[in-house]
């Protein structure tokens, strides 16, 4: 959450850092602000609102930063908004600091005077308070008493061209191109604007000073890095309607792209780690979390191996004691979810084998893992994540395959038709009018309920998790075979149960459950594949979904679902890709 920026151009800095900070929206959009530094010293411009609220004549410097927020210590205000300013500083910051109110009565007592309630305007106190004329030693001793996590770019108004940065835990990358330099809380939003890129790793500080970008320690001793080219796919979909609309359009060229990547990987230097593990983990958070769960379902099916499958933060609060020989999969769009991280900390520290599945090759889930498996959906703007699952499900379903074949020296017979995804998922778009029709119809419920069993279960969590996240009605799931332990107390006359029945063997006990909701005057609806199942069935309306090998379903299964969440939405007024209260890579805890 919150999005950090730095730039430095001779041409003058404004517009690069305008453009990366609408493009740094998507981790918050409560408020917004640049901190530009000139001969006639640090201007800055903050304001409450997206970016467009910072609207107004250009700010003159070669030299600036910029953040938007998502607020964490402080609701949103002009004043909580950064840059923070103190003595001849300006500071931008992502992350928490935990001993901020410690240090504001240390401060305090010092006669510094705050002008925000953040936990943020205390690290450029501490700076103000630290500087005896050297610029970096004041930011590095000021990070050293920090607690807490921070990725943080600092002004000073003595020194014209520079920028200093450092980052624990937060994201944090430099980067180089159009006769710029940057320093970014992430790739994505670097698209256009630089050409080469560097992530900085945890404790590590940057510096943009003498017209270059560098690392270095908390000395000062510069770190020598290899800068490479900014991956392609970075950029955002391009076209009409919502970043939601076009990510979920993007369905079937992000799935191919993946697949392309799958079928350069070799797992062999992953071999060992999939044929021996002891045990399987897999943690993950949000949408993630129902990739690993619909993982878990895949290779314990087809590999014969437990699956132990938590959200990160469960796992971190447990701490299940990791060692060596144990197999951790850890599944995040962005590869900066701050749970997911410490959870990947946790089963490194313990000597486990680290997979990572991530979007994002520069992240820092990426450095961390032992073996990487790239999806590439391109990036992913709107916060609630549509394609990215689409191809965490191709990616995991890869896996479980090469699981299957270093255990037992089979693959399942599904492996060879993953390609099938690609079509079928073009083919999900043809049910859109229907699943519009039926937003429109659901738009004036308060609720509705998803049921499925076996992998749909899965599914269903996702399609509740995405009407909650940007349609904010009261949606959850529950696995069709529990319905009548208590949720079935829910249903009232027109009461919306959605079900998806895309397990043959289990369709008839799917209908089953919705024959109970029917018989409670609740609204029924129906998505599967099989022609027989819908047509046999009592719902209300059903949906057709294209058939691809059962276990694959899910990762079709999903797309009306997504647009249902969407189209409800679009209908309600509200706005998919900035969902109210919500940023989509959720770098704090
Ligand atoms: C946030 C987003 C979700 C996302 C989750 C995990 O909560 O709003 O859409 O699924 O983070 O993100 P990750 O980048 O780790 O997949």
């Amino acid at each position: 959450m919150c999005g950090i920026i730095g730039c430095f151009s001779r041409e003058g800095c404004y517009e690069k850092l305008m453009e990366g900070l609408a493009r740094l929206e998507y981790r918050g959009y409560d408020s917004a602000g640049v901190a530009l530094l000139s001969e006639g010293g640090i201007a800055v411009r903050k304001r409450r609102g997206g970016v467009n609220a910072l609207a107004g004549p250009p700010l003159a410097g070669q030299t600036g930063i910029g953040h938007t927020r998502w607020a964490t210590h402080g609701r949103p205000s002009d004043a909580n908004a950064h840059p923070h300013a103190a003595g001849k500083f300006a500071l931008v910051h992502n992350g928490i600091v935990e001993n901020h109110a410690a240090l504001r009565r240390e401060l305090e007592g010092q006669g510094a005077v705050f002008a925000s309630e953040t936990d943020s305007e205390v690290v450029v106190q501490l700076i103000a308070r630290l500087y005896r004329g050297d610029f970096f030693a004041a930011v590095s001793a000021a990070c050293a008493r920090l607690q807490g996590s921070f990725a943080l770019a600092v002004l000073c108004a003595d020194r014209p061209g520079e920028i200093v940065c450092a980052r624990r835990k937060s994201p944090l990358v430099a980067a180089a191109g159009g006769g710029a330099l940057f320093v970014c809380s992430d790739v994505p939003a670097l698209a256009g604007l630089a050409e080469y890129v560097c992530p900085a790793a945890d404790g590590e500080f940057v510096r943009i000073a003498g017209g270059r970008v560098f690392f270095c320690d908390g000395e000062g001793k510069e770190i020598a890095k290899v800068f490479s080219r900014l991956p392609e796919g970075s950029r955002a979909e391009t076209g009409g309607g919502t970043f939601m609309e076009r990510e979920i359009a993007a369905v079937p060229r992000a799935l191919a792209d993946t697949l392309a990547g799958l079928r350069g990987l070799d797992f062999a230097p992953c071999a060992r780690a999939l044929r021996a593990a002891k045990r399987v983990f897999a943690v993950a958070c949000g949408t993630a979390y129902h990739a690993a769960l619909a993982f878990k379902d895949a290779a314990e099916r087809e590999a014969d191996v437990t699956v132990l499958c938590h959200t990160s933060s469960a796992f971190r609060d447990r701490a299940p004691r990791i060692g060596q020989g144990d197999l951790v999969v850890a599944v995040s769009q962005s590869g900066e979810t701050a749970d997911t991280l410490e959870a990947a900390r946790l089963a490194k520290s313990g000597g486990a084998y680290l997979l990572s599945v991530t979007n994002a090759p520069h992240s820092s889930l990426a450095a961390l893992a032992d073996f990487g498996i790239a999806m590439r959906a391109g990036a992913e703007v709107a916060v609630a994540a549509t394609k990215s699952y689409n191809c965490q499900l191709l990616c995991l379903y890869a896996l479980a395959a090469q699981l299957a074949f270093f255990r037992h020296a089979r693959f399942p017979a599904w492996y060879r038709s993953l390609g099938a995804l690609v079509p079928a998922a073009r083919e999900a778009f043809s049910a859109f009018p229907a699943v519009q029709a039926l937003a429109a119809r659901l738009a004036g419920a308060k609720g509705m309920y998803f049921i499925g069993r076996g992998q749909d279960a899965v599914t269903a969590a996702e399609g509740a998790l995405k009407v909650r996240e940007i349609a904010y009605r009261f949606a959850e799931s529950c696995p069709a075979g529990e319905l009548k332990h208590g949720t079935l107390a829910l249903v009232e006359e027109g009461f919306p149960v959605l079900a998806l029945a895309t397990e043959r063997a289990l369709a008839q006990k799917c209908e089953n459950a919705l024959a109970e909701v029917k018989a409670r005057g609740g609204y029924a609806v129906l998505f599967s594949q099989y022609e027989e199942v819908l047509s046999a069935s009592c719902a209300d309306a059903a949906i057709r979904l294209p058939a691809v090998p059962e276990p694959l379903m899910p990762a079709v299964a999903v797309i009306p679902l997504q647009e249902l969440a969407c189209s409800l939405c679009l209908l309600s007024g509200y706005d998919p890709d900035r969902p109210r209260n919500l940023a989509k890579s959720v770098t704090v805890e």
